[in-house]
């Protein structure tokens, strides 16, 4: 009688092999057992990276007021410094978009994160508000507590687009606030995306004074010059897309 097959039985495989081979043929050894995760297993980092995508998206979307849920990054420069954040935040930049009003700004703003939750990141946390709504926050008017509390949120997010930059009244308390915010998220190498109607410095006449409303004007040269140093510019041009979608 053969010796029945029983797994680990090296003994029987011994002797099934001599069999087989005294009849010319030859028992392949079984290999291990292919058991790595597929892409769609967990356990395989496409399956983990897919995953924190889907849940970054939906914080995104949380953050994305109605009209720019389906906002996608277009301009070259965007999608290189979305890509950028997606692979090394730490070492990215931060972005400053101007142009006038209309010209898709704030639509490349949210499509720019959108495509960072989207790369799945480790850590995908972020603040949408425009600079108005932020002093609004931010006036101690209330408790000066809750105050600190959210610029201290301001300052920390991971992720923030602080829309329609100089664009709100000015004062010594916006330029102090709006100071604090930019040099603590640039000490701490935070990527921001600035939005803005205003180029950061226009052309100087022949007593300095700007020839066009101006980032330095509405800020200071303080905040400007920080912006400056920490921003990639991207100047958006064209035509009023509110108004050509009126027509
Ligand atoms: N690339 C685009 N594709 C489709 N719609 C766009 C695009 N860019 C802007 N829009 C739309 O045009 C309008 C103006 O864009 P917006 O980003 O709000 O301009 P800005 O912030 O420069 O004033 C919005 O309704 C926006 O949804
Ligand atoms: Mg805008």
């Amino acid at each position: 009688m053969p010796e029945p097959m029983r797994p680990g039985n090296a003994a029987a495989m011994a002797a099934l092999n001599a069999r087989l081979a005294a009849r010319g043929l030859d028992l392949v050894e079984p290999g291990p057992i292919e058991d790595e995760p597929m892409p769609t297993e967990p356990g395989h980092p496409e399956y983990h990276r897919q995953h924190r995508a889907e849940l970054a998206l939906a914080r995104w979307a949380t953050a994305t007021p109605p009209r720019y849920q389906h906002a996608d990054a277009t301009h070259p420069d965007v999608i290189t410094w979305a890509a950028d954040v997606a692979a090394d935040p730490g070492n990215a930049r931060s972005l400053l978009i101007t142009g006038t009003t209309g010209t898709g700004k704030t639509h490349q703003a949210y499509g720019a994160l959108r495509r960072i939750a989207a790369s799945g990141p480790q850590n995908f946390q972020m603040i949408a508000i425009t600079t108005a709504d932020m002093y609004g926050d931010l006036r101690p008017t209330g408790s000066a507590g809750a105050a600190e509390h959210r610029l201290r949120q301001l300052c920390e997010i991971p992720l923030l687009l602080l829309d329609d930059l100089g664009s709100a009244k000015a004062s010594e308390w916006t330029e102090e606030v709006t100071y604090r915010l930019i040099n603590h998220r640039y000490n701490h190498c935070l990527p921001t995306v600035f939005t803005s109607n205003l180029p950061p410095r226009a052309e100087r006449d022949d007593q300095g004074r700007p020839r066009e409303p101006d980032l330095i004007a509405a800020l200071g040269e303080r905040i400007v010059s920080r912006l400056a140093e920490m921003t990639t510019l991207v100047p958006m041009t064209g035509v009023d897309r509110r108004r050509t979608k009126a027509a």
